[in-house]
């Protein structure tokens, strides 16, 4: 997991009307442990005083290229060179243009072209101006050299037009930034995660479902897209935010889910089926509301079709994971399901164990793998279990294409 404890971080901030919200950033920053040094240009000091960014960072604002004291002390390659990481939130225009046509002629300009570290820019402008020619020229040629751009938001903008432009939350861009700190052995893969519960319907008001949170396949989403893979997330019905960086396709029913999740599936490269698909569906769903009447009344389930059973019999290539839930006899029923359902990895839980289950910050889990081997877990966040799982992915991943080779 990307920690930002004692890392040191260049905030370059640029003159644009969304600098109010890199005080925020600053704000995320500081919390998470790194030690932020504020470079501001001119102009970026006629929206927020360096006051302000001084108070919040403990460290003296740069903004001047040739303060004698700054110079001496930590003139503009020291603050370069001292780097993990910079960071321009908002990043204008001029600054992206001087990027990338090599001007360096202010503090924040000079810094970014003497840095080794990585550059995460947060462009935020007038949409016009984010779509004009030499702007996404500007972006494609950094983009070329490696400076990992964030796509600005749609949306209302303080110039008064509607479109693409907006900087993204300070949340968004602090996952950015943790993402390219942490190493990027999944870049390349291509991870579709199903999470969540599924609803099947008895009639308009009333449906089947479990008490999954989606919270553990959540995790594994924005973990997989933190260590540099495409992430596409199938969803059933949960109270959580898509991650950032990851597409999220919503369904209801195991039926939308088995139809969205065959539909991504060509693309994947690995598939980690964490949702709680509901076994049964009722045999039709009412029109109407069932009105109450006097006495028992039931309903008759039929099965859903089993997506990762059907996973597990056509794959080629893919590594594929399933999660079991269970109550009792843990190890046989998940020794059942792996060979079942031809899988590579089985994540399998307690769910009535303590700190283990559903709608808990926490899980305590076993890893049993297609080999035989059984991996006993502590209890650990819901973060740390997916951090372990892909672990064990990414070693499935470089162990195939060992063997690709040796063939
Ligand atoms: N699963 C699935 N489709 C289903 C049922 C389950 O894809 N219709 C997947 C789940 O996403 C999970 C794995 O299969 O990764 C095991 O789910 P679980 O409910 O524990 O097992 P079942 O196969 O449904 O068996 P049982 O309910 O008898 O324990």
């Amino acid at each position: 997991m990307a920690t930002l404890e004692g890392k040191q971080i260049v905030l370059g901030v640029s003159g644009g009307i969304a600098a109010y919200k890199a005080v925020e950033l600053l704000r995320l920053l500081t919390k998470a442990g790194a030690e932020v040094s504020v470079v501001m240009t001119a102009n970026a000091c006629e929206f927020v005083t360096p006051l302000t960014f001084q108070t919040l960072s403990n460290n003296p604002v740069h903004t001047h290229m040739f303060d004698l004291y700054q110079e001496k002390e930590i003139g503009h390659i020291s603050l370069a060179d001292k780097a993990d990481m910079c960071v321009v939130a908002p990043a204008t225009a001029n600054i992206m243009g001087k990027l990338s046509s090599g001007i360096a002629d202010d503090l924040l300009s000079t810094t970014l072209m003497a840095t080794k570290a990585p550059v995460v820019l947060a462009p935020s402008m007038n949409v016009n101006m984010y779509e004009s020619a030499a702007l996404q020229h500007n972006l494609q040629v950094l983009t070329q050299r490696g400076f990992h751009i964030i796509d600005p938001d749609d949306g209302y903008l303080a110039c008064g037009w509607e479109g693409k432009g907006k900087l993204p939350s300070p949340e968004h861009i602090l996952a950015w930034i943790e993402r390219v700190l942490t190493p990027a052995d999944l870049a390349g893969e291509r991870v579709l995660v199903s999470a969540g519960p599924t609803r099947e319907e008895i009639d308009p008001v009333r449906y089947v479902s479990n008490y999954s949170s989606g919270k553990m396949g959540y995790a594994i989403a924005r973990s997989a897209w933190e260590r540099g893979a495409e992430v596409v997330l199938v969803s059933g019905p949960t109270a959580l935010e898509a991650p950032v960086g990851v597409r999220r396709v919503s369904v209801t029913s195991a039926r939308e889910m088995y139809a969205a999740v065959m539909h991504e599936l060509p693309e994947a490269s690995v598939v980690i089926k964490a949702a709680a698909v509901a076994d049964y569906r009722p045999c039709s769903a009412a029109a109407q509301k069932i009105k109450k009447k006097p006495g028992t009344m039931s309903v008759e389930l039929e099965p859903n079709p089993d997506i990762l059973a059907q996973i597990g019999a056509q794959k080629t290539e893919q590594i594929v994971v399933g999660f079991a839930a269970e109550t009792h006899d843990i190890l046989r029923h998940a020794q059942e399901k792996l060979q079942r359902k031809n899988l590579d990895i089985l994540v399998a839980n307690d769910v009535t164990a303590a700190g283990a289950g559903f709608d808990v910050e926490t899980n305590v889990v076993k890893f049993l793998h297609a080999d035989g081997r059984v991996e006993d877990m502590p209890q650990q966040s819901k973060v740390e279990v997916a951090y372990a799982l892909l672990d064990r992915v990414s070693a499935c991943i470089t162990a195939n294409r060992k063997s690709k080779r040796a063939d």
